[in-house]
């Protein structure tokens, strides 16, 4: 399967640190917080890998990460012109996905888990579309499902009241009509083409599943989030050593 790790947007709530440095290139410990999406997907045997990133400072990518030569991978890129949200970012990618099933990561988003184990399943199994969820303390941050037992009944963005404790992650999967739902969004209220409603879309046809993810996972797109982000790699850094 190909990845895509999407990149753009203007890192406004980490400012001023993103002011002459993008985002997903600033350091979460000992890392460029992008190394890690990039760890993720490699991991699972991702060998193409198409980096969607904004104008903000873009030209740090090439020279940062090269050709992916470094990272068993080969990359390619896209520019996102303006910042109209992830699903808009996304739509970037139908051309390289050509077809085919696609792993989609976002550039700030920091896991555990090794998630071979879904892509595999997903790229041989039935399912449309898959999303994963992770039990957060402050879920009206993030795109929340309202749940029965395993079952996920629908998906808010940034609730003011979250229906459960849970985010889904910034990790997503999904097959080649995910391109065509895009096609069809309508900006939200806050000008994005939200990659939720994407989600609520397949959600609606039965044919997508929501995996619990068992090992840490953290988004790094505030200063709580970053600072925590890199308390939780050197964690894991420690324990190997
Ligand atoms: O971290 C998980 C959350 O990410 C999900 O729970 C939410 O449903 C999802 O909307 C998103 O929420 P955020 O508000 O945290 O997204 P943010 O605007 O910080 O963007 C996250 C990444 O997505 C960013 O690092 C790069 C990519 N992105 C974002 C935008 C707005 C793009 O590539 N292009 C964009 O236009």
């Amino acid at each position: 399967m190909k990845g895509v790790i999407l990149a753009g947007g203007h890192g406004t709530r980490l400012m001023p640190l993103t002011k002459t440095v993008n985002k997903h290139l600033l350091p979460v410990y000992n890392r460029p917080m992008i190394y890690y999406p990039i760890e993720t997907l490699t991991k699972a045997g991702i060998k193409e890998i198409l980096i969607v990133t904004g104008s903000d400072h873009a030209e740090g990518f090439s020279k940062q990460l090269g050709n992916g030569k470094e990272f068993g991978c080969n990359f390619t890129y896209e520019l996102q012109d303006s910042a109209a949200g992830i699903a808009d970012a996304l739509r970037l990618a139908e051309d390289f996905a050509d077809g085919e099933k696609i792993v989609v990561i976002l550039g700030d988003n920091i896991f555990e888990d090794d998630i071979s184990k879904y892509v595999k399943e997903f790229e041989k199994g039935n399912d449309e579309a898959a999303i994963f969820l992770k039990e957060v303390p402050d879920p009206h941050r993030f795109g929340v499902p309202e749940l029965q037992g395993e079952k996920v009944l629908g998906i808010e963005e940034k609730p003011k009241k979250p229906k459960s404790n849970f985010a889904i992650v910034g990790l997503y999967m999904y097959d080649e009509k995910v391109f065509d739902i895009i096609k069809n969004l309508k900006p939200s209220a806050r000008g994005e083409y939200e990659i939720t409603d994407v989600n609520n879309a397949y959600l609606k046809k039965g044919k997508m599943k929501a995996v619990r993810l068992k090992g840490f996972w953290t988004d790094a797109g505030t200063f709580e989030s970053l600072y925590r982000a890199a308390q939780l790699v050197k964690e894991k850094e420690d324990k190997k050593s």
